[in-house]
């Protein structure tokens, strides 16, 4: 049986804690998407391309080589042949990522990426418009938020955990509540809840607590049965 399973929701959510979890679960494979638009971000931070340029953005997206590769079960980011895994997970790739993810040729491109690898295999996939856009028929839907403080939070407490010096609460939570209105209010395939997709919000939930709602949903329908 082929499951397809679409998370959306802002940053910090925990979309990709908890699609990590599911698909280790189910045993299937999880494609976060939002690592692909930071690659398309770095690159454009890279040759410093002006991203209101949509022309150059354009340009820069046709020639572009962006690849997923599954290394012990983690999923590594290829750009251009370079693995960007861990470079792209700055501040900095987080803000040209949603600059440059309001780009309809850069969304199609990504999309097309990801229909085609959630096209023979069972997937979760994380990102903005999943649900929406990438995968509407997909029988599995959820929505992930929190309020912004809290998500701002757990970035917070996720860089300090990581070793990070310089950690500016303020500063994480002016950056989601950037991201929010600019992922919110694009024109194509904004972040938008589907219809059909079940709202979780997990403000005062830990990681259990919401992985645990949403695999009942799954069961429920006879997913693990
Ligand atoms: O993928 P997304 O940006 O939605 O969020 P994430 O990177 O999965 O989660 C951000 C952080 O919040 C992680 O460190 C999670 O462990 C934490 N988290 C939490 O504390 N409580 C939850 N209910 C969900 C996530
Ligand atoms: O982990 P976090 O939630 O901070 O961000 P992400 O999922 O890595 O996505 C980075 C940026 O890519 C988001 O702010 C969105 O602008 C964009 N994105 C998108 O537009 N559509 C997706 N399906 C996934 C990400």
């Amino acid at each position: 049986m082929k499951y397809t399973i679409a998370i959306d929701g802002p940053a910090g959510a925990g979309k990709s804690t908890i699609a990590k979890l599911l698909a280790s679960e189910l045993n299937i494979l999880y494609l976060d998407t939002g690592a692909m638009y930071r690659a398309v971000g770095l690159k454009a931070l890279r040759e410093n391309i002006d991203i209101k340029d949509t022309e150059k953005i354009d340009e820069m997206i046709k020639n572009i080589d962006i690849q997923v590769r599954y290394i012990d079960g983690k999923q590594h980011t290829y750009l251009d042949g370079e693995d960007v895994t861990h470079k792209i997970r700055t501040p900095e790739v987080s803000l040209a990522a949603s600059n440059v993810a309001v780009i309809k040729s850069v969304r199609l491109k990504m999309v097309e990426l990801q229909r085609e690898i959630a096209k023979d295999m069972s997937v979760i996939m994380d990102g903005r418009d999943i649900g929406t856009y990438v995968l509407p028929n997909a029988p599995f839907k959820f929505f992930i938020t929190a309020t912004p403080e809290e998500r701002a939070r757990r970035r917070y407490l996720e860089m300090k955990e990581s070793g990070e010096k310089n950690v500016d609460y303020d500063i994480i939570l002016k950056d989601i509540k950037y991201r929010d209105e600019n992922d919110s209010t694009r024109a194509f395939a904004p972040l938008k809840k589907a219809d059909d997709a079940i709202l979780v919000d997990n403000t005062f939930m830990t990681v259990e607590e919401t992985l645990s709602k949403i695999l009942s949903h799954i069961k429920g329908d006879g997913v693990n049965q």
